[in-house]
């Protein structure tokens, strides 16, 4: 009797946590998406990315690089898989992950440059 609400809380907060990290399941209406969200993501260019990623490097310790702003944490994105590197910094993009700075960034990019951006990245040890 007791323990159906404490487990109903425990799955609601699972859902929360991890709603934003993991992929949202894509079997929802393809039919019904505007030709925008194509179903093959465009394929990235690490040599594209490494000249896009110049900016980030002041926030993101890149091999051989200290955080210019060490006062607050910042994620690590070298040597992440170019998979999750995209889906973070669209969902930045889209509004879904709500961070000023990381929006602000990902705003001026479009799906090419996020794609190459990540394929570099994910080279990064
Ligand atoms: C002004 C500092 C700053 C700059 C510049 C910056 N970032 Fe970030 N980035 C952050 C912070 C702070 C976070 C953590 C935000 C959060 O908690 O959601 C973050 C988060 C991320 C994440 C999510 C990582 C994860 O594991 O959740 C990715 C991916 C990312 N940044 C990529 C980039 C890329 C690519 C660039 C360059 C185009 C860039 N960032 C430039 C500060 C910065």
């Amino acid at each position: 009797m007791r323990s159906q609400p404490l487990a109903a809380c425990f799955a609601l907060a699972f859902a929360l946590t991890s709603g934003a990290a993991l992929a949202d399941p894509p079997s929802d209406p393809p039919a019904a998406a505007p030709a925008a969200a194509t179903p093959s993501p465009p394929v990235g260019k690490a040599e594209a990315g490494r000249t896009l990623a110049y900016t980030c490097q002041g926030c993101h310790g890149i091999t051989g690089y200290k955080n210019a702003y060490p006062s607050y944490r910042v994620p690590k994105i070298g040597g992440q898989s170019a998979q999750y590197l995209t889906q973070a910094l669209t969902e930045y993009r889209e509004g879904k992950r709500k961070h000023p700075t990381m929006q602000a960034q990902s705003m001026s990019f479009s799906a090419q440059e996020i794609a190459d951006l990540a394929a570099y990245l994910s080279t990064v040890k």
